[in-house]
C-alpha cells in the first residue's frame, strides 16, 4: 500500500509517499517562514493563503521526482485534520479528502502531535516502545508517554506559551528576527552565564506542566532595567533565557523518565534543534543511562512523512474518513 501524505496545519507545506515495504519514497517541504519573518509569527490569514498556492503544485513535484501517479500508484491519502490553524488545515484536508475521492481512493484524517509522536519510528533505528516523548516546537510543549501506537498518556504540558513561542517572542524583544531560538541560541553564545539567572519556571512544583509566560516577563523586566542594552548586554540576557529554558525542560524531562519509569527519552520539535538542549540532555539522562534520541531534523519539524506514516498505520487497522471534509483546530491527544 502507498499513501499519500499531506501537512498544512501551520506554517510549512509539505507533501510525502510512503509505501507499506519499501518506507519513503517521496518526502517534499516549502516552508513559509520568510513569509511570516516580517511579523513576528504565524499570520493564519497568509498561510492559508499560501497553502492553497503551493499544495497543488508541490503535489505535482513530489510526485513526477518519486515517478509514481496519483491515479496508478496512489492508494489512500492521509491529511492532517487537527490541530492546528483551521484555515491552514482546511486547504490540506479539503484538498486531500477531494483528491482522494477523485481518486475513488480511501481518506484518513490524522491527528498531528500524534504523528510527530511517531515519527521517530521513520528512522531506521526506531525506538522500542516505551519510551518518552518531549515535542517542544513554536506550537507546542508537551511531554508524552508512548506505550504502544495508538496509546500514549500526556504526562505534562504547557499552560501557557510553547516553548518555541516563547524563544520567538523573547527574539522580538531583543531586535531579533523570526524564528527567534536560532538566533537567540547564536547571541546566547556570547553571552556571560553568571551576569543574570532567570528563574526555572514551575520546576518546585509537583506534576510535569510547564509555564512560559513568567519567564518571558522576566525577560520584559531585565530589558526594560537596563534602558538601553548594547549588544553584550542583550547577548548576556540572551544567554540566561536559554539557559533557564534548557533546564526547566531537562528537569522535567528527568521526572517524566522517572515517573514512567521509560528508558528512552524521544526528543521532537524544532526547539529539539536546539544545540544546549541536545547536549544538556544526552549527559545529564545519558548518566543516569537513559538512551536520548534526536530524530533528523527533517523529521522532528513539521513534516508529511509522518502524516504519510501514521495515515498508514490507521489505514491496516481498518480505519477510513467519511466523505465529509473533517478538521479540528482544537483536538486533545486524549481524544483520538
Ligand atoms: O517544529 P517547528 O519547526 O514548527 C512548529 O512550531 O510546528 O518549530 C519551530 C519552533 C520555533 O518557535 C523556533 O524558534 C524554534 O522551533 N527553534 C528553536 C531552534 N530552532 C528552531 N528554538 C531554540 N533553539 C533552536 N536552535
Ligand atoms: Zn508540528
Amino acid at each position: 500500500m502507498r499513501v499519500l501524505g499531506i501537512e498544512t496545519s501551520c506554517d510549512e507545506t509539505a507533501v510525502a509517499v510512503i509505501c507499506e515495504h519499501q518506507g519513503l519514497l517521496a518526502h517534499h517541504l516549502y516552508s513559509q517562514s520568510a513569509l511570516h519573518s516580517e511579523y513576528g509569527g504565524v499570520v493564519p490569514e497568509l498561510a492559508s493563503r499560501d497553502h492553497i498556492r503551493k499544495l497543488g503544485p508541490l503535489i505535482q513535484t513530489a510526485m513526477r521526482a518519486a515517478r509514481l501517479s496519483l491515479r496508478e500508484d496512489i492508494d489512500a491519502v492521509a491529511y492532517t485534520s487537527g490541530p492546528g490553524l483551521m484555515g491552514a488545515l482546511m486547504v490540506g484536508a479539503g484538498l486531500g479528502r477531494t483528491l482522494a475521492f477523485a481518486l475513488d481512493k480511501p481518506a484518513v484524517a490524522v491527528h498531528h502531535m500524534e504523528a510527530h509522536l511517531l515519527a521517530p519510528l521513520l528512522e531506521d533505528a526506531a525506538p522500542d516502545c516505551p519510551y518518552v516523548a518531549l515535542l517542544v516546537s513554536g506550537g507546542h510543549t508537551l511531554l508524552v508517554e508512548v506505550r504502544s501506537v495508538a496509546r500514549y498518556a500526556v504526562l505534562g504540558e504547557s499552560i501557557d506559551d510553547a516553548v518555541g513561542e516563547a524563544f520567538d517572542k523573547v527574539a522580538l524583544m531583543l531586535g531579533l528576527g523570526y524564528p527567534g531560538g536560532p538566533q537567540i541560541q547564536r547571541l546566547a553564545r556570547q553571552g556571560d552565564p553568571e551576569r543574570f539567572v532567570f528563574p526555572r519556571p514551575m520546576v518546585n512544583r509537583a506534576g510535569l506542566d510547564f509555564s512560559f509566560s513568567g519567564l518571558k516577563t522576566h525577560v520584559l523586566n531585565t530589558l526594560k532595567g537596563l534602558a538601553k542594552p548594547d549588544h553584550q548586554a542583550r547577548a548576556d540576557v540572551a544567554r540566561a533565557f536559554e539557559d533557564a529554558v534548557v533546564d526547566t525542560l531537562r528537569i522535567k524531562s528527568t521526572r517524566a523518565i522517572e515517573h514512567t519509569g521509560a528508558k528512552t527519552l524521544v526528543v521532537a520539535g524544532g526547539v529539539g534543534a536546539n544545540q544546549k538542549l541536545r547536549q544538556q540532555l544526552m549527559q545529564r539522562l545519558g548518566e543516569q543511562g537513559v538512551k536520548v534520541i534526536f530524530p533528523a531534523p527533517e523529521f522532528c519539524t513539521d513534516n508529511a512523512a509522518m502524516v504519510a506514516q501514521l495515515g498508514l498505520l490507521r489505514l491496516q487497522s481498518g480505519s477510513r474518513e467519511p466523505l465529509q471534509i473533517r478538521v479540528q483546530p482544537r483536538w486533545a491527544l486524549e481524544e483520538i
